[in-house]
């Protein structure tokens, strides 16, 4: 399927994996919208993008916001999620309520995209959303992001059977360089991503702009639906 001329909205389009999601689907020329929280990440991803991308401020956690956001932005082709995040800890630490909230910025979040972007998605349109490798590889100290990823891809397969002939799909990436890990000290970030591209097939971890292509096929590719692209560099194998 063609790109052009269809509108394509990127909830988390303002930073790493969305960002670059937002420019490969400029590339194939489509009208591509943009939504985060932040007003500065907004306006340094349309100052990268261009001026005729779209930029709406949206929480994903906060129903009221993300359906006034859909209502604005109207009829449209194909839906992104990337937004979001969830700590990394051991199950005996992690405190219930941080959890609790991390499910709201990962699961909750996607799902009431979901459902607020429904009555605008046009016929032959397509949804993907966001997990991690986690869902079937946890290491030590990712259940809660397992668990969240896991909800996540079951989610899309049944909006698969349910939506359809929107169809449903997910990317799964392993570790990716973005600004995700800006927060660590940059001897651990390098030391981490050296450990991690020693062990991979690939021999290095994967852009941002390598799990872009991974979206484009799913919007693009009109037999794909119910399933999980795994952008991971092999991670489930070693
Ligand atoms: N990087 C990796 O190694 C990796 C590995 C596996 C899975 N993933 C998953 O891939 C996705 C994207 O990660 P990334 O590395 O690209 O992260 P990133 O660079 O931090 O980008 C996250 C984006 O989501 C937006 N966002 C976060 N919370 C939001 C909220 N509540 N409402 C609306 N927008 C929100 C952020 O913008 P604002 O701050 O402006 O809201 C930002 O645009 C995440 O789901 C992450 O769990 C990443």
């Amino acid at each position: 399927m063609s790109l052009v001329g269809k509108r394509v909205v990127v909830v988390g389009g303002t930073s790493g994996i969305g960002l670059a999601t937002a420019k490969a689907f400029l590339e194939e020329s489509a009208n591509v919208i943009i939504a985060s929280r932040s007003v500065e990440k907004l306006s340094s991803a349309k100052q990268s993008l261009g001026d005729n991308v779209e930029g709406y401020q949206l929480d994903f956690r906060n129903e009221t916001n993300v359906k006034a956001v859909f209502e604005q932005i109207g009829e449209f082709d194909h839906l992104v999620v990337t937004a979001g995040d969830a700590p990394m800890g051991l199950f005996s630490e992690l405190p219930v309520q941080s959890v609790k909230e991390a499910f709201e910025g990962k699961f909750w979040g996607q799902y009431l995209t979901v459902h607020a972007a429904i009555p605008y998605l046009k016929k032959g349109g397509s949804i993907t959303l966001t997990t991690g490798v986690f869902a079937v590889r946890p290491s030590v100290g990712a259940t809660t992001l397992a668990a969240i990823n896991s909800a996540v891809e079951g989610l899309a397969r049944g909006l698969s059977l349910e939506l359809a002939p929107t169809r449903v799909n997910v990317v799964s990436p392993g570790l990716v360089d973005t600004p995700i890990f800006a927060g660590m000290p940059e001897e651990q970030r390098q030391g981490m991503f050296a450990a991690v591209a020693s062990k991979l097939p690939i021999g290095r971890v994967a852009t941002a702009e390598d799990v872009a292509q991974s979206y484009l096929y799913l919007a693009k590719n009109t037999i794909a639906t119910g399933t999980v692209v795994y952008a991971d560099g092999g991670t489930r194998l070693v």
